[in-house]
């Protein structure tokens, strides 16, 4: 995911724009955090306004949605505060209304948001991965680091999704009252958060307030942190998380990565070994994931949306397309090219 370095921001700062992507009905409203200009996956912070209606559909990129205020009514159920959708590619909701509306946090994991009136999945869809629970009320809190090393006591996390082929994960996270952390963190994969509610500190950046977010490449510094009164927050990665601490706070991007490459020749020197020597400048590939184990699951819609909010439709290749269209599926954009 080629998204730039984004920290902090704070959705708070800038009001929202109307959604006017085909296919999208009208009601919805949107805040830009991040955008991947190459492929159109973004993460945003939306507004559905009261007495908004959709009728049943899917979304040609996976995508992921927490329900921060108000309710959604998704067919016959009614989701509340803290409801978390996993939506594979292709998967139909049922027919989505609110009546006093609701805020959530949006993220389209691959490709560009879109949405496909239907009322059945896609041919190509795979509902095995699709749910909806609330994060809030259906959840343990682990407060054991789930990794070693791991975060300082007191970071709290519930797994919200999890990709076994790229190690990417979705949790929420809190920090209790008077949390601190006396080291510097950086990773081999890119980090997003988005606070729910609450202040936490961190050395480099400075206060991250109620509605504060990142997308933070790899091999970047963070922390030191504290939280004086906590926070909760939802975090993703977009691959598998190893934490590197360290004490170093001049250490660039650059020497981070000679770091993790030095500890993968310690401890997988054969492999280290293989890649080096045989001139692998390509992708390697994966008897067990045939068609391409980098690709991402979503078709390329050929929608290709702007940090304003607006889009256009055009002809691409379709390299990285799984799911196909379906023949009437061409809307015609509404906005301008
Ligand atoms: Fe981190």
């Amino acid at each position: 995911m080629a998204r730039p370095h984004i920290e902090p921001f704070v959705d708070r700062d800038v009001p929202f724009k109307k959604l006017t992507l085909p296919g999208f009905r009208k009601g919805i409203h949107y805040k830009m955090l991040s955008l991947d200009r190459d492929t159109g996956a973004c993460t945003m912070t939306v507004r559905f306004d009261a007495g908004f209606r959709q009728p049943p559909g899917f979304s040609y990129s996976e995508y992921e949605m927490l329900l921060m205020e108000g309710t959604l009514n998704v067919g016959d159920k009614v989701q509340r505060k803290g409801a978390y959708f996993f939506v594979p590619a292709g998967v139909h909701l049922p027919a989505v209304s609110t009546d006093e509306g609701a805020l959530a946090l949006v993220f389209y994991n691959f490709g560009p948001p879109s949405f496909q009136e239907s009322d059945a999945d896609h041919d190509q869809a795979d509902r095995t991965k699709f749910k909806i629970i609330n994060a809030y009320e259906d959840l343990d809190w682990i407060t054991e680091a789930r990794r070693t090393p791991g975060v300082a006591p007191g970071c709290c996390v519930k797994a919200l999704a999890f990709d076994e082929k790229t190690g990417a994960s979705t949790f929420l996270y809190c920090m209790v009252p008077g949390f601190w952390q006396d080291n510097i963190s950086y990773h081999d994969c890119a980090e997003e958060a988005y606070h729910i509610w609450g202040t936490s500190f961190m050395m480099q950046f400075g206060d991250l307030p109620t509605g504060g977010y990142f997308w933070r490449p790899a091999y970047i510094n963070h922390g030191c942190f504290k939280s004086d009164l906590g926070i909760l927050a939802i975090g993703r990665t977009d691959g598998d998380l190893h934490n590197y601490f360290h004490h170093d706070p001049y250490s660039t991007p650059e020497e981070n990565h000679e770091r993790a490459a030095a500890r993968l020749a310690r401890q997988k020197p054969a492999l280290y070994k293989w890649i080096m020597t045989s001139e692998h400048n390509h992708l390697p590939a994966d008897f067990e994931h045939p068609s391409d184990v980098y690709d991402a699951p979503a078709y390329d819609s050929g929608i290709h949306m702007h940090e304003d909010g607006t889009a256009h439709r055009h002809a691409h290749t379709g390299a990285h397309s799984h799911l196909k269209p379906r023949a009437g599926a061409k809307a015609k954009p509404r906005s301008k090219p």
